[in-house]
This record gives C-alpha cells, sequence and structure tokens, in this order.
C-alpha cells in the first residue's frame, strides 16, 4: 500500500458493524453503544442508497483550530462507518458545521453559511443539517437557532461527540417517521442534545484522517485557566488528561499505519497529567487499550519522552503551552530529542504586565522575556512563534508598547495577531475601557507591520542549509512542485512529483521568499 491510500472506511468497519445484532437493545456501555448506533444507521443509509440509485454524500466543514480539526476526523470517521461518501460540496445528503467562538467572527460566519443552507435545503428536504463545536455551547446561540433557523436537525456540543451515531440516528428515524406520516422530512423536529461538562473520555471510536503521513493525537481537552478574555474554558471546559497508556496506544497505531509525524494536542499541554492521579479511577473512563503497565501520572515532558520511544514516529510537534507552565524539564527534553520539532507555540497575549495582569495570565513582561531568552540559549535554532491580542480593554498606547517592545526583543519567528473580540459570559466583555475601534485598527497594523518585517528576517536564518523536509503536497499553483515542512515549520517548495508525499527528504533551502522558501532536493 502506498503512503497515501487511505483504506475505505466502510471496509475498515465492516466486520465490526456486521457482527452487532441491531434487533437487540443498545448496550449502555461505551463506545460499544455508538458502534450499536452506527450499525442501526448504516441499515437506514442502505436503504436510501438503494432508494437512491446512489452512495449518500457528507459535508463535514470545520471552523477554528486544530482541535476542531481533530474533532472533525472523528466526526468524519463516524460518518464513513455509516456509509456517507465524503464531498466537498454542500450540496450533499448532510452537511455538518463544527463550529468555533472564539471571536465573534468565527460565530457571523457560522450564520453567514446557515443562510446559504437554507436554500440548499429548500431543493433537498431530505438533507441533513447539523451543527456541533464550540458556538453550540453557548445557550443564547441553541436559543437562536431554535427560533429562527428551524430547518437545522441536529445540534450538539463539545463534551458529546462521540455520540455522533447515537444523535444521528434520531435523525434518521424522525426522518422516516415523518415520511411515513407523509410529512415533509424537512419539517421535523431539531434533536439538542449539549452538555455543561463532563468526565467521560471515549476512547476507540472510528476517524479518518486527513492526511496518511501526519495526524493530530489529543492529549487533553478543556482549559482551567479562565483567561479573561478566553471563551475556551466555558464551552471545552475543565481540563481532562488521556491516558498515558491510551495515548501511546494511539501512537503506536498511527505509526504502524504509516504516520511519521504527530502532533500531540490540548489547549494548555504543559498542564498534561496534572488532573491524572495515582490509582486512577477507571470509572470515568471507557478503557479500550491494553495497560502498559504505567498507570502512574505522567509529566508532559514525560510523555514526550514516551511518546519518542514509538518507533517510525519521526517528528513530534505540540501545541499550545502556556508561558506559566513551560517546565525546566520541557526545555531539557526539546533540547536533547531527535524527534521534537524545532518549533515551540508560545502564546504571549500582551507585553504589558498591566495587562497580562487583567487577563489573568500570570506571567509578567520580564518572566515572559526571560523564559524566552533561555529558550533561545539552550535551543539557538528553535522557532518561537506566538499569539498577541490587540485592544483588550484598557490597553493604552503604552501597554500596546510594551508589546511591540517584546516583539522586538523576541524576535518571534512568526506571530497571529488578533483584535481583542468582545465574548459574552467573559469577564473581560464586562471591564470599562473597551477600546475605540479605530484606534485598535490603527494599533493592529502598526503590529502586523513590525511582525512581519521580523518573521521575513527570521525566516531567512536558514537559507543556504540543507534540511530534512516532510512532503505534504503537490504544489497548489505548480504541479511540477511539491510543498513540505521543515522541522521549524516553514512551508519549502521544490521539484518534485506525488511519490514523494509522506516522506521526508533533504532538501537544500536556495532562496528565501519571506515566508517560505524555495528549494533543491538532495537526497
Ligand atoms: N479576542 C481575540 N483573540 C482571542 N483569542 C482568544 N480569545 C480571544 C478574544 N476574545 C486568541 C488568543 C488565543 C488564540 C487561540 O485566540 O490569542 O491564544
Ligand atoms: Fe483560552 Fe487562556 Fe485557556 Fe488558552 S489558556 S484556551 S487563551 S483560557
Amino acid at each position: 500500500m502506498d503512503n497515501h491510500t487511505i483504506i475505505q472506511p466502510e471496509t475498515r468497519y465492516c466486520g465490526i458493524l456486521d457482527a452487532i445484532d441491531t434487533t437487540m437493545e443498545a448496550p449502555a456501555e461505551e463506545p460499544q453503544r455508538q458502534y450499536y448506533y452506527m450499525a442501526k444507521s448504516r441499515e437506514i443509509i442502505k436503504e436510501k442508497e438503494l432508494e437512491y440509485g446512489r452512495h449518500l454524500r457528507a459535508n463535514v466543514t470545520t471552523f477554528g483550530c486544530q482541535m476542531n480539526a481533530k474533532d472533525s476526523e472523528k466526526l468524519r470517521g463516524i460518518l464513513e462507518a455509516i456509509g456517507y461518501r465524503q464531498t466537498e460540496s454542500e450540496e450533499a445528503d448532510l452537511v455538518l458545521y463544527n463550529t468555533c467562538t472564539v471571536r465573534e467572527n468565527a460565530n457571523l460566519k457560522v450564520y453567514g453559511h446557515l443562510g446559504l443552507l437554507s436554500n440548499l435545503k429548500k431543493k433537498n428536504p431530505h438533507m441533513i443539517i447539523g451543527l456541533c463545536g464550540c458556538m453550540m455551547q453557548e445557550p443564547e446561540v441553541v436559543e437562536k437557532l431554535r427560533k429562527s433557523y428551524r430547518f437545522v436537525n441536529l445540534v450538539f456540543g463539545t463534551h458529546n461527540i462521540y455520540k455522533f451515531a447515537e444523535l444521528l440516528y434520531e435523525v434518521l428515524e424522525r426522518q422516516l417517521h415523518a415520511e411515513q406520516m407523509q410529512q415533509s422530512p424537512g419539517k421535523t423536529d431539531m434533536v439538542i442534545d449539549i452538555w455543561k461538562d463532563t468526565a467521560q473520555i471515549v476512547e476507540a471510536l472510528p476517524a479518518d484522517r486527513t492526511y496518511s503521513f501526519k495526524c493530530g493525537v489529543n492529549i487533553m481537552y478543556g482549559c482551567n485557566n479562565f483567561c479573561t478574555y478566553c471563551i475556551v474554558p466555558y464551552v471545552r471546559g475543565r481540563e481532562r488528561s488521556r491516558r498515558p497508556e491510551d495515548i501511546l496506544c494511539e501512537v503506536e497505531q498511527l505509526a504502524k499505519d504509516g504516520v511519521k509525524e504527530v502532533m500531540l494536542l490540548g489547549q494548555n499541554v504543559n498542564s498534561y497529567g496534572k488532573n491524572l492521579t495515582k490509582g486512577f479511577s477507571m470509572d470515568n473512563h471507557t478503557r479500550n487499550s491494553a495497560m502498559t503497565g504505567l498507570g502512574e501520572p505522567v509529566s508532559f515532558a514525560e510523555l514526550l519522552r514516551m511518546v519518542e520511544q514509538v518507533p517510525g514516529i519521526e517528528r513530534i510537534r505540540f501545541m499550545t503551552s502556556h508561558p506559566k507552565d513551560l517546565s525546566d524539564e520541557l526545555i531539557a527534553v526539546m533540547k536533547h530529542s531527535e524527534k521534537i520539532c524545532n518549533h515551540l507555540h508560545l502564546p504571549l497575549q500582551s507585553g504589558s504586565s498591566r495587562i497580562l495582569k487583567k487577563m489573568n495570565r500570570r506571567y509578567t513582561k520580564e518572566q515572559y522575556l526571560e523564559l524566552a531568552a533561555k529558550l533561545r540559549r539552550e535551543i539557538p535554532d528553535l522557532s518561537i512563534t506566538t499569539d498577541i491580542i490587540v485592544g483588550f480593554p484598557g490597553e493604552t498606547e503604552e501597554d500596546f508598547q510594551e508589546t511591540l517592545d517584546v516583539v522586538r526583543q523576541v524576535r518571534f519567528d512568526s506571530a497571529f495577531t488578533f483584535i481583542y473580540s468582545k465574548r459574552t459570559g467573559t469577564p473581560a466583555a464586562v471591564m470599562e475601557d473597551q477600546v475605540p475601534e479605530d484606534v485598535v485598527k490603527d494599533r493592529f497594523n502598526r503590529l502586523l507591520a513590525l511582525v512581519q518585517s521580523i518573521s521575513q528576517e527570521m525566516a531567512m536564518r536558514v537559507e543556504g542549509q540543507t534540511l530534512p523536509v516532510l512532503v505534504e503536497s503537490v504544489n497548489d499553483h505548480d504541479d511540477t512542485l511539491v510543498t513540505g515542512r521543515l522541522s521549524n515549520n516553514l512551508l519549502v517548495h521544490f521539484p518534485g512529483t506525488e511519490e514523494l508525499i509522506g516522506r521526508i527528504v533533504n532538501v537544500h533551502l536556495t532562496e528565501c521568499k519571506g515566508f517560505y522558501y524555495m528549494g533543491e532536493i538532495t537526497s
């Protein structure tokens, strides 16, 4: 099998689903219960295939971060096991939006798209429209959908995505019932299932990986930090770490499937393991993997060491690190590792200690600078990237100058810059001195210009060197080129063919073009 052949998941899960007796009652335990509902839904989908004379198509659209991208892989896996074929088009039998709510414009985008979907649904009343993810955890959003977007069939949140098969089955059943009653399937009641929080982590559900050679791996869910601008702790719940043996089991399986690069995912990976206790209770976790004899809580640095031992894994990335929790132990592990990439994403948010305090970030400008200097000293070729928010309530020109100062001193390899967005329910939303829009825009533009000019200079650092590149795709604009990533996350384009996808090759970095490189393969 070549590197980028993805096995048709129906084939992958056929055996498991065929063995399920769907005439029995649903099992209570997970994940068996979900496999049962996948089998039940598959029966309905098979009937629909016969009726329509074609396969049914599903579109899963992801808004937001890597966490959501990973959740979408799980949702696609479930859909494929049920028998849906994936499509990029929204003219599909099922459209599922996995939403984001970190900034207001993410919300607005979803409402905009929903308008288009309502027109598509007028043409195809059988179409199932589902919404899930962070935005659904906001009660006012669900209320609005209930009142004004009645064509939506299914709404669920972040804590119960593992229940997708069960919820979808309910939608399919309601549609069948409506048809039997000679009512329009487009008019069935919305299935809504939102949980406030959960302690449960359900393992061993299907996933349809987007790439054959790299994959995100959740190591923890939720966030306990409550930065005052951020809605994530409210919509993703409290921190829950996955058991190390479950993580390793997944990484080993991925390596066996040909994955070379894993990205360990969590809102704050540096606090991994803090809620894993010795003699760990299994009540909250649905076990699937063989015990590796661990069962002890481990730190993030220790987890990285374990992941490094997995044969076949050649690159390890992780995201996101909170500066307050970044340990010397982690720096040492990164420094001596052959596999951990030369890249650290270390959100700054603001360079002003006064604003950082109001943001509840729990570090000062000086502490951040000290940490960055230590990182540059210990790992000189490390790429440091960051997130910065402009226009937090009460930010003055002096505070903003402090941010520019940190940017100049740390010399970030790149930075995501955001205009502060007021999120209802967060402490910052009710703070006084919200900064006027024109002032924020002006600061944002000045910050962007500085960040970009430094990024370009930093990118030049490796010009002329020959470095390993993981090839990811054929170039979007020129099919005589392929595109891959350096360990420091910079993109490189060089002459090559599709067969190189998924391979790590040495590339001479001939010319830096600002934010990316042109190169020549050497081996
Ligand atoms: N406004 C603007 N940016 C925000 N972020 C989080 N919440 C907000 C908000 N309310 C940014 C932070 C975080 C990134 C993922 O999104 O910089 O690191
Ligand atoms: Fe939001 Fe802060 Fe948690 Fe990051 S660490 S998800 S910014 S609350």
